[in-house]
């Protein structure tokens, strides 16, 4: 079983919609560390030793994430900035993260059919993630492709509840090995 950890930033938890139930149907599962980045570090003071020790206790890292501006909420820029230290993540002794996977759990306020070549943001949700991918790679870990929940804006409560569940059965998945990683 795979020990995955959820680095979760939300600035607005109180206002959120979707990763609010995305958290109650999470919380508690076995194997899975929930670690909410905006309640323990709310003045982005982060604290980088702990961080990097939490990493090397997991073999996944997922970062859960409304999508904002194509990327994520601020303090995962803070949190990479200053956790992914070269002669540890990265560089020639950099060797920490080696074989980890990485990847992004996000929602989109906009469809699908948006995110592609020809739709209105012109690119998909994918490649918006291209930085997160690329560092993974230069960390020597296994970029995984992004889960997305789209249209969040038209979800109702029953919507993002479905959306909910079926996140819950991906982490399962994920977590005994049964999703196919490309
Ligand atoms: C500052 C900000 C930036 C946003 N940028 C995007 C964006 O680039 N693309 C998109 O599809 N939705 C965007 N949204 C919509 C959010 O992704 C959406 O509201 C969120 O997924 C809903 O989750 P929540 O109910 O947990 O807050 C943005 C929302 C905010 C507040």
């Amino acid at each position: 079983m795979a020990k995955i950890l959820i680095l979760f930033a939300h600035p607005a938890l109180e206002k959120s919609r979707v990763h609010a139930q995305l958290l109650t149907a999470i919380r508690g599962m076995q194997g899975i560390t929930l670690h909410d980045l905006y309640e323990v570090y709310p003045d982005m003071n982060i604290d980088v030793r702990h961080e990097q020790s939490l990493l090397l206790q997991h073999d996944i890292i997922l970062f859960q994430h409304p999508l904002y501006w194509y990327s994520a909420p601020a303090i995962i820029k803070q949190w990479m900035d200053l956790v992914l230290e070269h002669g540890w993540a990265y560089g020639r002794t950099g060797t920490a993260l080696r074989g980890k996977t990485a990847g992004n759990v996000i929602s989109a306020g906009s469809q699908e059919t948006a995110y592609h070549k020809e739709g209105w943001h012109r690119h998909t949700a994918s490649e918006f993630m291209l930085p997160f991918r690329q560092t993974a790679a230069l960390c020597n870990m296994q970029y995984i492709e992004p889960y997305v929940i789209y249209g969040t804006h038209k979800l109702n409560y029953s919507g993002i509840s479905e959306a909910a569940i079926a996140y819950k059965q991906m982490l399962e998945q994920l977590r005994d090995g049964q999703l196919k990683i490309q």
